[in-house]
């Protein structure tokens, strides 16, 4: 790995479902025992709200009884010693990057959440963002502005990913860049490998099984990520 200085890592569902979150798609994924339109575009707010608070109201509740697994804490490991650029680029909306990391020093400016946080409530009065780990079914005031007007902040479909033009130039100057845990059904995150590719980067997935972009990819292994993503830290450390 002599020649790689600056990396680049998306990671998705896959690398949080060892520690019990439900992926998306696939068999028993939270798509299939829900219909997007009904809980994850901006219309379904419109028209239900109460149905899609409930929804995000269970999913936050539940990722703070999980906890990070070996994938996250090789990650966070990764972070702590790599001594070239590195950003994390998650499309989970959960914490465990950050958990697995605060135990061992993570520098949280290296993880960007692309499609938002299930422990950020965000204010459509005032557009100020807050922690938030319990409920938002009973229409909390915002701590900011005080006025009954949070939603979760989840990048809904038809909305835009947050933060592109970091990940953008992040990708522009990647040696590497590692795709962890996702389908490739969703862009822009699905299209990242092609971009780093027309940069110059190296491209590696690592997926429980073939993505619907693997063979973009330079090199692919497939397998478990708690297992996967240890061995490939290992290697990219050296150790
Ligand atoms: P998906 O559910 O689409 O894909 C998860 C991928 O992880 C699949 O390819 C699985 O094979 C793989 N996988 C499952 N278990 C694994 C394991 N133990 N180790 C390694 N890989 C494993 O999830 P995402 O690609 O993250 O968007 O989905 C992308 C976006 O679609 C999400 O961020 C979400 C969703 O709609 C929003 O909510 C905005």
């Amino acid at each position: 790995m002599k020649d790689i200085r600056n990396i680049v890592i998306l990671t998705g569902a896959g690398v949080s479902a060892e520690s019990g979150i439900d992926t998306f798609r696939g068999g028993g994924g939270l798509w299939e025992q829900h219909r997007v339109e009904d809980v994850a575009t901006p219309e379904a707010f419109a028209r239900d709200p109460d149905l899609v608070l409930r929804f995000y109201d269970m999913r936050r509740e539940a990722i703070q009884t999980k906890a990070p697994n070996a994938a996250h804490l090789a990650l966070a490991s990764l972070d702590r010693e790599w001594p070239g650029e590195l950003l994390i680029v998650t499309q989970n909306v959960d914490d465990l990057h950050e958990r697995a990391g605060a135990q061992i020093g993570l520098n949280e400016t290296r993880v960007l959440h692309m499609h938002g946080e299930h422990l950020n409530a965000w204010c459509m009065a005032c557009d100020e963002r807050s922690r938030w780990t319990g409920s938002l079914i009973d229409r909390p005031a915002c701590p900011e502005c005080g006025e009954a007007a949070l939603r979760p902040d989840i990048v809904w479909f038809g909305e835009m990913p947050y933060r592109m033009d970091e990940i953008f130039e992040a990708l522009e100057r990647a040696d590497l860049f590692v795709s962890i845990g996702t389908s490739g059904a969703v862009y822009p995150a699905a299209g990242f490998v092609r971009n780093a590719r027309e940069f110059g980067a190296q491209t590696l997935e690592l997926n429980l099984e073939p993505s619907q972009g693997t063979h973009w990819f330079d090199e692919a292994r497939h397998g478990a990520a708690t297992e996967l993503v240890a061995a490939w830290v290992d290697e990219v450390l050296d150790r």
